[in-house]
């Protein structure tokens, strides 16, 4: 049937009700992940800034909480992280259960930014703001987004480290504790790029590269944001650095070396859980654009997460890059009810699929003669939202100036691009398509495009296309969590 509330997704975390944005906290503990995230109790659109709480035993089931941690009048909660206390270095535990100690930036009336703590001894479910807040306090009105690892110094000895921004200066500056509550200033990354944007949202994080233990890189993750009068119209984006860390001092391999995270427009504040279990590195972003956050016609909600990515370094055509893959989790959505539509078929034109708008999709096509390949997702009446791959120039593109309600913001209509080459002479994409939200993982996750659409309710149709020869595959998986299957 139609849902009345059609743009819900089904199998990724949205609010029950109001404004949400970034990604906080993130972190893994007696078998929860626990989604905290900025988040207006009062209303859908961005203010009374406070921390939502969401949990899942499975990234894939998310149960909504109360409030964690509220704004008052005099402070509102930016974003933040939290790491799991284990040695109780922050002398907040009872020796034990292990604190969970929340590292958020205070905004205060007059506009300052400083970085606060709060804790929880009952695993996440209760937070505490420390009464001796903020704990660092610069005198900045732009210092915020602190995300606090472990990490050993020069002489192996582990202690806490946090990166946070400047976010005007252009700047992520890099910091170190024993108790959480004194910090040291160690290092700056920046100022350096394009001006007339801010930084914000760091993460910092270990990887092996092609699993190789002995070739570990770090990686800086940052979100950058135009602003100004005559500000990028592409809006927001999520960028990153490989390079080395020694427990005091970011170096990029190259200089400067950012690659772009995600090649759509909404993909922000993406950064990883504390303590997952087995080493992984899973990733949760916004799905949206600062550009026209405030305007997506959701309601009674405003704001969606990304499906959670796990992480790797590889290195593809001589250059090491961030992979992005499904968690095995979501790999494992309902296999038995999924089906293969097309099982290497020959295509020369169009198919329609029966997709649905709730779906996780394997897709592959062999080009033989034709020149472009691709599909079409959430097709409605005279609508759809384009995937479409040049085999000439090797660029896949996510068009969604057709989608549907593109009137959202003057700049809303789009087509992001990026280069993808065939491999073994194919294509090979894997799409997930839920409500308003569109991502695709291709290049063996080396490249990702995610953005929203607003389709009709009825936009539940699909169709691969090829302009010539091709052989093509299908594989659907029905998401186990789907709201309301058509
Ligand atoms: C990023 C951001 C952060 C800030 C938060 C406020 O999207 O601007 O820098 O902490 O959102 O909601």
């Amino acid at each position: 049937g139609v849902s009345l509330d059609p743009y819900r997704p089904a199998f990724h975390f949205t609010p029950a009700e109001n404004w949400m944005n970034d990604p906080n906290g993130l972190v893994w503990i007696d078998d929860r992940y626990h989604l905290f995230f900025q988040y207006n109790p009062e209303g859908a659109d961005w203010g009374n800034m406070s921390w939502g709480h969401a949990t899942s035993p499975d990234l894939l089931t998310w149960t909504e909480h109360p409030v964690a941690l509220p704004y008052r009048d005099d402070e509102q909660v930016f974003s933040g992280s939290v790491v799991v206390d284990h040695a109780n270095t922050s002398g907040f535990g009872d020796g034990v259960i292990p604190p969970l100690m929340a590292m958020y930036t205070s905004v205060y009336p007059d506009g300052r930014q400083a970085q606060s703590l709060a804790v929880s001894v009952d695993s996440g479910t209760t937070w505490h703001p420390f009464a001796g807040n903020p704990v660092l306090d610069r005198g900045s009105h732009a210092f915020r987004d602190p995300k606090v690892i472990r990490a050993a110094d020069r002489d192996g000895r582990e202690r806490w480290v946090m990166v946070a921004v400047e976010a005007e200066r252009r700047e992520v500056l890099v910091f170190s504790s024993d108790d959480l509550r004194e910090w040291r200033h160690e290092s700056t990354v920046g100022a350096f790029g394009p001006g007339g944007v801010v930084w914000e949202c760091p993460d910092l994080f270990p990887l092996d590269v092609d699993d190789d233990p002995l070739r570990q890189r770090w990686v800086l993750l940052l979100s950058i944001n135009p602003v100004g009068a005559d500000a990028d119209p592409d809006g927001s984006s999520m960028a990153y650095l490989v390079g080395d860390f020694d427990g005091h001092r970011f170096t990029p391999d190259e200089s400067p070396g950012w690659q772009r995270l995600d090649h759509g427009r909404d993909f922000y504040a993406g950064v990883t859980f504390d303590n997952a279990p087995d080493g992984r590195r899973i990733m949760l972003g916004w799905m949206n654009n600062w550009r026209y956050a405030a305007d997506i016609p959701t309601a009674p909600w405003r704001g969606a997460m990304s499906l959670p990515r796990e992480l790797a370094l590889r290195t593809i055509d001589g250059r090491v890059r961030l992979v992005q893959s499904l968690p095995r989790e979501l790999a494992a959505i309902d296999p038995a009810a999924g089906e293969t539509l097309l099982d290497g078929v020959d295509l020369d034109g169009v198919r329609r699929l029966p997709i649905g708008c709730n779906v996780l999709l394997d897709v592959e096509w062999e080009p033989r003669g034709a020149r472009r390949i691709g599909m079409d997702l959430l097709v409605g009446d005279g609508t759809a939202t384009r995937l479409s791959y040049d085999v000439e120039s090797g660029r896949l593109s996510l068009d969604r100036s057709n989608s549907g309600h593109v009137d959202v913001h003057p700049d809303f209509p789009s087509s992001s691009r990026a280069l993808v080459p065939l491999r073994e002479g194919r294509l090979r994409v894997q799409l997930a398509v839920d409500g308003c939200l569109v991502e695709v993982f291709a290049d063996d996750g080396a490249v990702t495009v995610s953005d929203q659409a607003f389709a009709d309710a009825d936009a539940v149709g699909g169709a691969v296309f090829a302009d010539g020869p091709s052989t093509v595959w299908v594989r659907r998986r029905t998401a186990l969590a789907a709201r309301d299957d058509p």
